[in-house]
């Protein structure tokens, strides 16, 4: 069944990968609502379907479960993405607990009494932690190594309940680490490939946290966008949790190596002590999802690489003052929860 036509609910849909994803949905004729918060997302990541009269943005909270279910009354298709960051989880658990778990509840719910076709929930590879074995199947032992892999978990199982109970149809999505034009690159909420490109692009030598050995499976986000919404057409895919990677593993060494070389051949890496929390290794296997749609995720990184490159080369105008922020130790930049008797110390 294509999703054409339809009114699609994009929760999250201002975000990285979320807007991607708009575009994709925007691009068949969809008429499609994002609800957002703006927590982490960005009105720029839309900006370019701003004279769309398909496309509706309702500044909202998930947590409001009232307003849920009147702004998902008449929707056929529901794309759940919206999330709190795995950083923030390691000082700030309660808010990242409450929107994965009890927003993914309020909006299990709210699609399911408004009778939709199909839902699709965005979890994540960290419900996994560590791998000892690669590549990971989508049955991978579960130990999740932050609050946040812990509560995407959660909402693995809350959707497959709905499934089971005959609620809605559904498809859980597993994407690994994903990166390209839009990702975050700032704050506590900048990850490892922007931050690299940014320094790079500065003269400044990207700083590793850690040996430089922890590996991670990427895949370049359109891909990604394109193959939730290929999961969520598929009949096959119903109540079937998949991985959305290559199956590649790419540690953050040769992540660093392949930047300096796209960038500025003169750069060395800098090592600096670990993060608390780090997942060590994460590799997916993307079987089931080829056997099932036929193909899986195939950009290159070094392909994808060149293309976040230049985006970040065009978009993002280098800037002084941002270096210092590309420089810290992004994930002690909010408060410690109270009750966390070393967790300040533990960051830094
Ligand atoms: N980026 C990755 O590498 C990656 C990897 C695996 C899984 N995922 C999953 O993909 C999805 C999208 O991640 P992303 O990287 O685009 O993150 P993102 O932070 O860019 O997007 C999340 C969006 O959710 C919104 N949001 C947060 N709390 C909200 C709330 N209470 N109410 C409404 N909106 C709220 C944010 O404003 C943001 O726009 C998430 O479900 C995430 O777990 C991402």
């Amino acid at each position: 069944m294509k999703i054409r036509h339809s009114r699609v609910i994009v929760t999250g849909g201002a975000g990285f990968i979320g807007s991607h994803l708009v575009d994709r949905l925007l691009d068949v004729d969809n008429e499609v609502l994002v609800i957002d918060d703006f927590s982490s997302g960005s009105w720029n990541n839309l900006a370019q379907h701003r004279s769309n009269a398909r496309l509706q943005v309702e500044e909202a909270d998930i947590l409001d479960e009232q307003l849920m279910r009147r702004l998902h009354h008449g929707s056929q298709f529901v794309f759940h993405l919206a999330t709190r960051n795995v950083r923030l989880s390691l000082l700030q658990p309660t808010i990242v607990h409450e929107v994965n778990t009890t927003g993914t509840l309020n909006i299990l719910k709210a699609a399911a009494a408004a009778g939709v076709k199909g839902f699709l929930y965005c979890s994540s590879s960290e419900v996994n932690g560590t791998a000892v074995q690669v590549p990971m199947t989508e049955d991978y032992h579960f130990r999740p190594e932050t609050i946040y892999g812990a509560s995407k978990l959660a909402g693995e199982y809350y959707t497959q309940v709905f499934q089971r109970s005959g609620w809605l149809k559904t498809v859980i999505a597993r994407p690994h680490n994903n990166y390209g034009p839009r990702e975050h690159y700032a704050g506590i909420l900048g990850e490892v490939i922007p931050r690299f490109i940014l320094l790079a692009l500065a003269g400044k030598a990207p700083i590793i946290f850690g040996d430089g050995k922890q590996t991670r499976d990427f895949t370049y986000v359109t891909e990604t966008a394109d193959f939730l919404v290929r999961l969520l057409e598929s009949d096959e895919a119903v109540g079937v949790t998949f991985n959305i990677c290559r199956g590649e593993e790419v540690s953050i060494s040769e992540i660093a190596g392949l930047i300096i070389n796209l960038v500025n051949p003169s750069l060395v890496p800098q090592y600096l002590p670990n993060r608390p929390g780090d997942v060590l290794r994460l590799c997916g296997d993307p079987t089931r999802l080829r056997l099932t749609l036929g193909s899986s995720p195939s950009i290159s990184i070094l392909a994808g690489l060149k293309e976040t490159v230049a985006w970040f080369r065009r978009q993002v105008p280098h800037a002084p003052e941002v270096l210092a922020d590309l420089q810290a130790k992004n994930w002690t930049m909010v408060e410690a929860e109270p009750w966390m008797p070393s967790a300040a110390e533990k960051g830094k």
